[in-house]
């Protein structure tokens, strides 16, 4: 059921990239997976892209029960990651690893501390490493220890800059990135505020769009990404944009509300749009702009990206404009079944890609129904 409605959003959302002309043109998205518990007789399809692989190879591999993986988060506390690490954790016991085999560990945002939960895995031999990492410059120094242990790597999350990419595929490496394009998930931003007309948006007249940016940490490039593509959207819509203020709120709901606050304070009712690179962020701006009396959707219009449960409820209640759906299942999905890949000897792309999903009242129910 929650496959069917995924899959209808991602129809959706697949032709509004098509239009919007960016987001993953060589590959094609992954099959929607459902959540792992719907999950157990019918694992998700990896992504088209792997052409080596075959649809059911996670299904039929055989003793993965006796494998150990090794997961490294790069903090526990980022909402989005809880939701991943959760999903992940339950598709792989789905696909048949043993839940004492999988080790999760939290790298508390210090790359120093993850480092060394690394070479624990590495000394203890586990069979495949799943890593988020906390400083996505540090991945060419991960990688190298985790190749020359033998063991095969699958990066999420944080994506590797192109250079590092590129070894794994000079070097033949059994290294991925699982993730979604940030691009995509900003140009959906900036479409559902240009969607709503300069005239409904514009309450001070100026002829623009006055807005207010609040980045997430620049450890990952989505915060970059969804910065750019967000304002680029506006611009490519024919649009004028008046950037008031743009600060790191490095993906926390207090840093944003505390941001947003002092945003408010200096440029008052000429701030008419607020994006934040992710919907905790979101939340901490709606904080803000409640303790303001300013109105979402009145006098204000707020943007984020993840699609939490709570701020899918603020976009039914109208207190947030729209989000754009980060899928954690496919991401978890596709990276548990790139790790059995590995450990099948099938392989990997070096990179498996997955399609984000926008979110306004109008569709938030369905996507709140699937992620709830
Ligand atoms: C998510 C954020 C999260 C970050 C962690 C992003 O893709 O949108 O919510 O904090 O990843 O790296």
């Amino acid at each position: 059921m929650k496959k069917k409605v995924l899959a209808a959003l991602l129809s959706v959302a697949m032709v509004a990239t098509l239009l919007a002309g960016c987001g993953s043109k060589s590959e094609e998205p992954a099959a929607a997976p459902a959540p792992a518990e719907e999950e157990a007789e019918a694992p998700a399809e990896p992504a088209e892209s792997e052409e080596e692989t075959p649809a059911d190879a996670p299904a039929a591999s055989g003793d993965l029960a006796d494998k150990k993986v090794g997961v490294c988060i790069y903090q526990f506390s980022d909402n989005f990651m809880t939701l991943f690490r959760t999903e992940l954790e339950n598709y792989l016991i789905s696909l048949g690893f043993a839940k004492e085999n999988i080790s999760i560990q939290d790298g508390q945002n210090d790359q120093a501390t993850q480092t060394n939960q690394i070479d624990n895995f590495i000394t203890d031999e586990v069979d495949v490493l799943i890593i988020n990492p906390v400083n996505s410059s540090s991945a060419e120094t991960i990688t190298d220890k985790v190749v020359a242990a033998g063991i095969p790597l699958v990066y999420i999350n944080r994506e590797p800059d192109e250079s590092e990419q590129k070894r794994w595929e000079e070097n033949n490496w059994d290294v991925t990135y699982v993730g979604c394009d940030a691009r995509q998930s900003g140009t959906f931003q900036g479409e559902l505020i240009a969607d709503l007309g300069l005239e409904n948006v514009d309450k001070n007249g100026n002829g623009k769009i006055d807005y207010i940016m609040i980045q997430g940490d620049p450890e990952n490039v989505d915060a970059q990404y969804r910065t750019e593509f967000s304002v680029k959207a506006l611009q490519d819509a024919g649009l004028e944009v008046n950037e008031l203020f743009n600060q790191v709120g490095n993906w926390q709901q207090a840093e944003a509300q505390t941001l947003v606050a002092n945003a408010l304070g200096q440029f008052g009712t000429d701030v008419e749009v607020v994006f934040c690179n992710n919907d905790a962020m979101a939340l901490g701006a709606l904080q803000a702009i409640n303790e303001k009396e300013r109105k979402v959707g009145e006098d204000i219009f707020l943007v984020g990206v993840d699609a939490l449960s709570e701020a899918l409820e603020n976009v039914l209640n109208g207190t947030m404009t729209g989000t754009v759906f980060n899928d954690h299942f496919s991401q978890s999905h596709n990276a548990a079944d790139a790790a059995v890949n590995y450990l099948n000897g099938t392989g990997n792309d070096h990179k498996i890609s997955c399609d984000y999903v926008k979110v306004t009242k109008d569709n938030a129910q369905e996507v709140l129904d699937m992620v709830k």
